[in-house]
């Protein structure tokens, strides 16, 4: 008999047919009653074993974790919360599992406590609800894409140009630590290293995706990037993924108006798609939130603030007009903000975004022109020769989500850029030929994978929506 996953047998509900289900058992009760998951779907399935004719030895290997194999007919169920269950005629343990040993008791436990048992956090509701909601956010992705006709590329991983990481890359390389080579001046000698030069894990497959773009007009990166800058915070991953679509022939507006497409889509298939989980994780924020004081608890449930996020346009002003709101506000002339807007030009902090966001507009907000000095070489340049054409989405509850931008196109202006950023031009001449024959108007932007995870699932720590967190300290597993 083939096997069917637990999914199926809920949603069709063959009753009367005899199945067979594999799984994991979560609760044994009164030797009879277990609920099984196979991670398909939240539900378990329930399956009633005929004590009476069932070894003991065998009931007593059914424990809270074990792995079974069982066959049975499907009937419809007398107890509450389940329409059908599975009365069995043969079960299997295939895997053991001490009870008294297993991490993960049928109770709740803290987030914390999980994350440090990461192999086996899979196995609760909460990861497996964060981890199908993830799949179905890389899948609406590709999807988004290939329907509008762009073409994946996969961006390097090394890379032997770091002219968006200015240090906080990691360093990729062979050489003996202990001993490595040298040079005649006793700097280490990196031709004498695997690539013949140094390289690093990369931060961006932007430069990349431009190459691209420039030549299939649109494509799009989905990989991992990596940062090593040392912040300990809830929103930053050392190793994060990140979506980069690149449009030729393209402004700022198509940027920002793709990237509100991307992420409405991603909302509505998640919507559409993952309600059981949205379901138990909406309870589960609720339940959390129980213990907050009220002016600190949400103003909307997880999936009313998902069907809001896809309503409501986003506002879209200039940084401008945003330091401006900013410096009137109540926070920053009491001073509450960690941060206070003294000037034009500060750098926005996540403060700062979210009382945009959460405070004044009260939706997701577009912001663009921002000073040049506090954004990369390659955005285009504005007429007023102050701000440049990026782009930046803020997302209630996160904060930046996006960050994106027009490029500057036109050799001599992207030269001066350089010069102004110190990024020798010897190095970058394969980015540069772009720029020599054929180059023209194009955009793009960034999308943090796991911070539209955090935004979708409602968990408020990016280490807990990634299988395996990487961050200052922390490389388990
Ligand atoms: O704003 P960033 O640094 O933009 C770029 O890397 C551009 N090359 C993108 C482009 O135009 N193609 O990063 C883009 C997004 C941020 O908005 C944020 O969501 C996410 O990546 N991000 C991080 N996510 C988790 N951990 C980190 N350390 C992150 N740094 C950035
Ligand atoms: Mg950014």
């Amino acid at each position: 008999m083939k096997r069917q996953k637990i999914l199926d047998v809920l949603t069709n509900a063959p009753i009367g047919e005899e199945v067979l289900i594999c799984g994991w058992v979560r609760t044994f009760r009164n030797n009879q009653f277990a609920a099984v998951t196979d991670g398909s779907t939240i539900k378990t399935l329930q399956l009633v074993v005929d004590r009476e004719n069932t070894d003991d030895g065998l009931l007593k290997r059914i424990t809270t974790g074990s792995a079974i194999r069982a066959t049975g007919i499907i009937t419809e169920s007398q107890g509450k919360g389940q329409k059908v269950e599975m009365h069995v005629s043969e079960i299997k343990v295939v895997g053991d599992s001490d009870p008294e040993k297993y991490p993960l008791q049928p109770k709740r436990h803290s987030l914390e406590f999980l994350r440090d048992i990461a192999h086996l956090r899979f196995r609760t509701n909460t990861f497996g609800a964060i981890f199908r909601i993830r799949h179905a956010c890389a899948f609406a992705i590709h999807e988004f894409f290939n329907n509008r006709g762009f073409v994946y590329i996969h961006s390097p991983i090394i890379t032997g140009s770091d002219a968006e990481g200015a240090g906080e890359m990691f360093q990729v390389t062979t050489l003996d630590l202990a001993d490595p080579a040298k040079t005649e001046n006793g700097d280490v000698n990196f031709k004498e290293d695997f690539f013949g030069k140094a390289t690093n894990l990369t931060v961006s497959g932007q430069l990349e995706a431009e190459l691209g773009a420039l030549a299939l007009s649109d494509v799009y990166t989905f990989g991992p990037t990596f940062r090593a800058e040392n912040s300990n915070t809830s929103r930053h991953l050392a190793e994060f993924w990140m979506i980069e679509p690149e449009i030729a022939f393209a402004d700022i507006h198509d940027d920002m108006d793709l990237a509100e497409d991307m992420l409405k889509y991603i909302i509505k298939y998640v919507m559409d798609n993952c309600q059981d989980d949205l379901e138990f994780l909406e309870q589960r924020l609720i339940n959390e939130e129980k213990n907050k004081p009220q002016n600190e608890r949400s103003p909307m449930a997880l999936r009313e603030k998902l069907q809001f996020c896809l309503d409501e346009s986003y506002e879209r002003l200039t940084y401008t007009e945003a330091i401006d709101i900013l410096m009137r506000s109540k926070p920053n002339k009491k001073k509450k903000f960690q941060f206070v807007i003294e000037e034009w030009g500060a750098d926005l902090q996540s403060e700062h975004e979210r009382y945009l966001v959460e405070k004044h507009f009260k939706k997701p907000v577009i912001l663009t022109g921002y000073p040049k000095d506090i954004k990369a070489f390659y955005m285009r340049m504005n007429d007023d020769n102050k701000t440049v054409a990026a782009m930046d989405i803020l997302f209630p509850g996160i904060g930046e989500i996006v960050g994106g931008s027009q490029r500057e196109e036109r050799l001599d202006v992207l030269l001066s850029r350089m010069k102004d950023f110190d990024i020798p031009e010897h190095e970058m001449e394969w980015f540069l030929d772009t720029r020599r024959f054929g180059t023209c108007p194009h955009a793009g932007f960034g999308l943090g994978f796991e911070r539209m995870i955090m935004f979708v699932t409602g968990m408020t720590n990016i280490r807990d929506v990634i299988p395996f967190p990487r961050f200052p300290g922390s490389a388990e597993f």
